[in-house]
């Protein structure tokens, strides 16, 4: 799902952090803080499944709020609360903001939250593939409804509420970094889950990225 490099880098940025992870009252300072601060990037937004969820899934359903994410242990290391994260810590979005000197990104389904500095889309357990797209194949998505498309409609009814034209919000996101994923491992795992051949999950492999190519355009 996510490369190894990407792994990688995350092993690195917790080997560094572990030894300050009792103390950590404040927002953590990490090998990589503010490093990406020549960049002037002053805006993230992000879609994808629960490797960058930071708080959606558990603020959009019943089931969402009921699910371990919601509840300690998560989180109480570093939130010393549940915030909906999928793990203890903090991820790769967390550390790309703090990186780039900007708080953390809040996610789209916190009310009142400050979005001055990007929107989190996520929702973990999401796919890539629609459901309906997912149920012709005769898989069911289980966790959430909020699949790739609806991540990429809540951005732009987002854009559309907070710019008035094109100019404009070229503009307001001339700095933005755009993160698309990591997306598309569930749908092999809801596959899988259900009984599904490899001969099958790998007949799904060009509609997934065929899917999430498109996703990147459209953003
Ligand atoms: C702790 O997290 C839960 C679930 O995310 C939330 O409802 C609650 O308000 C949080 N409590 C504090 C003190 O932030
Ligand atoms: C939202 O955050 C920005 C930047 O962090 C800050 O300047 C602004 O005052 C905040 N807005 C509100 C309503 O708190
Ligand atoms: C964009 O906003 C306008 C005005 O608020 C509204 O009429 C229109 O339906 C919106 N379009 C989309 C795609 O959300
Ligand atoms: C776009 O919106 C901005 C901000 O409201 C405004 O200043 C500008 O004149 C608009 N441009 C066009 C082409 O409508």
């Amino acid at each position: 799902m996510v490369n190894s490099h990407l792994f990688t880098f995350l092993a690195l940025l917790f080997l560094v952090l572990s030894p300050m992870s009792n103390a950590m009252k404040v927002l953590p300072k990490f090998q990589y803080y503010d490093t990406l601060k020549s960049y002037h990037v002053d805006k993230i937004y992000e879609v994808g499944d629960s490797t960058s969820d930071t708080g959606n899934l558990i603020r959009e359903s019943p089931m969402g709020s009921l699910s371990p994410f919601a509840r300690l242990p998560y989180g109480e290391t570093f939130f010393k609360n549940a915030t909906g994260r999928c793990l203890n810590g903090l991820l790769m979005i967390d550390f790309i903001a703090l990186s780039a000197g900007l708080p953390l990104i809040k996610p789209y389904k916190e009310t009142g939250a400050n979005f001055t500095h990007g929107v989190n889309f996520v929702v973990a357990g999401s796919t890539a593939l629609p459901l309906e797209t997912l149920a012709a194949n005769n898989i069911l998505s289980p966790v959430t409804s909020s699949s790739l498309d609806v991540q990429l409609d809540w951005m732009h009814s987002y854009f559309n509420s907070t710019c008035t034209n094109q100019t404009d919000c070229a503009e307001n996101n001339g700095n933005s970094l755009f993160m698309v994923g990591e997306i598309g491992g569930n749908d092999y795992n809801y596959a899988l889950f259900e009984g599904k051949s490899i001969q099958e999950l790998e007949d799904m492999v060009p509609q997934i990225v065929g899917t999430i190519a498109n996703a990147v355009r459209r953003e």
